[in-house]
C-alpha cells in the first residue's frame, strides 16, 4: 500500500520518538480504519473487547519468546514512559523491602544508583525527591563523571573496581544505554565494560537480587544479559519497538507486592496506577491502555519475529554500529570528527561525536538534510551530533549516512590535501 506520502519520507535518525518500519506504518493505516476485521478502527475499539485482549496477549507472548523471558517474570504494559518508572521502581521496591524487613527504618534502607549518564542521574534525583522524608538513603554506587576525561562528562563505563555496592540494598539501579551521552554497557561476558553482575552477589548465594534496569533505548536491539537475575527491566517503546505511549515492564514475581500492606508498615503509599501488582492482577488493563500504541508495538514485534527475532537484529545492529564508528574513526584521524565516548563504552544505538572546525557542524547537518537525512542533532543538553541506529534503521539507510560522512571528510580536508 505505498502512498505518495511514503515516497516523500526522509531517513529519521532521531533519538525518540524515532523511525518505525514502513511496512508497519502501512499496516497500521489499515488497522486505524478496520482492526482485525471488526469493522472498528484500533483507536476506537474497546480495550475489553475479545479482539484487543487477544491482541495484547499475543504481544506479550511475542516479547517473551524473543527475549527468552522465564516464567518467573511477568510482562506488563503501562503508560507514563520511562519517567513514571523512575518513581515506580523506588516505590514498589521500597514496599517489597519493607515487607521483607519490617524492622528496618529509613536509615537502614538503602537505594543504590549507578550513574552513567543523564537518564540514570535523573532517575537518581527522582529517588532523592521521593525519599526526602527519610524513607531511605539514596547512594551513588559510582558516578562515571569522576572517571571521565574532563571530570564532568558522561563518557565512560568505569572499571569494575569503582563500583561500590551496598551489602543489602532495596534496589540497585542502572541504565543499560544512556541515550543522551551515547554510553552503554558492553554485552560480551567478561568485558571490562560489562555491568559487573558478579559484584552484586560475590559469594554466589541463592538470593533474589533487587536489580533494576532502564532499557528504554536498547530494548530488543539484542539479547539482555542476565535477564533472569533482574528484579525489573523497563523500557518506553518509542525507540526500538513502537510509538510513545506504552512502556514495557518485565517484573520478577516477588516484586509484585501488596503495596498497601507495605504502607501499613510505614512504606511510602503507592498510587494505584504505579503499583506493578495492580497492573499484573489486571493483565495490564487496570485502566484504559494506550490501545493504538500497543497495536503498533504488536505489529513491530511480530515483524521482528518474522524476520528472525533478536539474532537477526543483533547482527544487523552490530554491522550498522561498526560501520558508523569506523567512519567516525577515519574522520577523527583526519581531524574532522572527534569521538566523545571512550573505547569500549560506546553505544550501538546512539552514536555521539563532534564535528570539528568553525561552522562545520552546521555544514554537516545541512548536507545531511539535503540528502534526506534528519534527526542528527545531539541532545540539547550536550550538543554535537547523535546518530540513533535503532532497529528500524536499515543497513542501506545506515550505509547512505556512512557514504555521506566519507564525502564530508573528503570535502573538509580538501584544502589540507592540496
Ligand atoms: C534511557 C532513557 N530512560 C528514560 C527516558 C525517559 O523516557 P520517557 O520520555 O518515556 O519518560 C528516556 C527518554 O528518552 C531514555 O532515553
Amino acid at each position: 500500500m505505498a502512498t505518495s506520502a511514503s515516497h516523500d519520507r526522509v531517513i529519521n535518525f532521531g533519538a525518540g520518538p524515532s523511525a518505525l518500519p514502513l511496512p508497519v506504518l502501512e499496516q497500521s493505516q489499515a488497522g486505524l480504519v478496520n482492526f482485525e476485521n471488526t469493522g472498528i478502527g484500533i483507536a476506537e475499539i474497546s480495550h475489553r473487547s475479545s479482539e484487543f485482549t487477544t491482541f495484547i496477549a499475543k504481544v506479550e507472548v511475542n516479547i517473551r519468546s524473543q527475549l527468552d523471558v522465564p516464567p518467573t517474570h511477568a510482562i506488563l504494559f503501562t503508560q507514563g514512559g520511562g519517567s513514571a518508572q523512575f518513581a515506580a521502581v523506588v516505590m514498589n521496591m521500597l514496599a517489597r523491602y519493607k515487607l521483607l524487613h519490617p524492622e528496618k527504618g529509613g536509615a537502614e534502607t538503602v537505594l543504590d544508583y549507578v550513574v552513567t549518564g543523564s537518564w540514570s542521574k535523573k532517575a537518581c534525583e527522582e529517588a532523592r525527591r521521593l525519599t526526602v522524608g527519610g524513607h531511605a538513603q539514596v547512594r551513588v554506587v559510582v558516578d562515571t563523571r569522576q572517571h571521565s576525561r574532563d571530570g564532568q562528562s558522561f563518557d565512560n563505563i568505569p572499571p569494575h573496581a569503582a563500583f561500590a555496592f551496598s551489602p543489602d540494598p532495596a534496589l540497585v539501579y542502572y541504565c543499560e544505554n544512556e541515550t543522551v551521552d551515547g554510553v552503554e554497557f558492553a554485552h560480551e561476558p567478561g568485558s571490562a565494560t560489562a555491568f559487573p553482575y558478579g559484584l552484586l552477589n560475590p559469594n554466589g548465594e541463592a538470593k533474589l537480587l533487587p536489580l533494576v534496569a532502564d532499557y528504554s533505548s536498547s530494548f530488543m536491539c539484542r539479547r539482555i544479559p542476565h535477564l533472569a537475575d533482574h528484579a525489573v527491566i523497563y523500557a518506553g517503546a518509542q525507540k526500538n519497538i513502537g510509538p510513545a505511549g506504552v512502556t514495557v515492564l518485565i517484573v520478577r514475581q516477588d516484586c509484585l507486592v501488596d503495596v498497601d500492606a507495605a504502607a501499613q508498615l510505614g512504606a511510602i503509599p503507592v498510587p494505584t496506577m504505579l503499583s506493578w501488582k495492580t497492573l499484573s492482577d489486571s493483565k495490564s488493563l487496570y485502566n484504559t491502555p494506550s490501545v493504538l500504541s500497543v497495536y503498533v508495538t504488536g505489529l513491530v514485534v511480530e515483524r521482528m519475529r518474522e524476520q528472525g527475532g533478536l539474532p537477526y537484529y543483533e547482527e544487523l545492529n552490530r554491522k550498522k554500529a561498526l560501520s558508523v564508528y569506523a567512519t567516525i574513526n577515519e574522520g577523527q584521524e583526519k581531524g574532522v570528527f572527534r569521538r566523545k565516548v571512550k573505547n569500549g563504552s560506546e553505544s550501538w544505538m546512539n552514536v555521539v561525536f563532534e564535528v570539528l572546525g568553525e561552522g562545520a557542524e552546521k555544514r554537516f547537518l545541512d548536507g545531511a538534510k539535503e540528502r534526506g537525512m534528519t534527526g542528527l542533532e545531539g541532545h540539547r543538553s550536550v550538543g554535537g551530533i547523535r546518530i540513533s541506529l535503532y532497529n528500524a534503521i536499515t543497513e542501506e539507510q545506515a550505509g547512505k549516512l556512512v557514504t555521506y560522512m566519507r564525502e564530508f571528510i573528503i570535502e573538509e580536508t580538501k584544502d589540507k590535501q592540496q
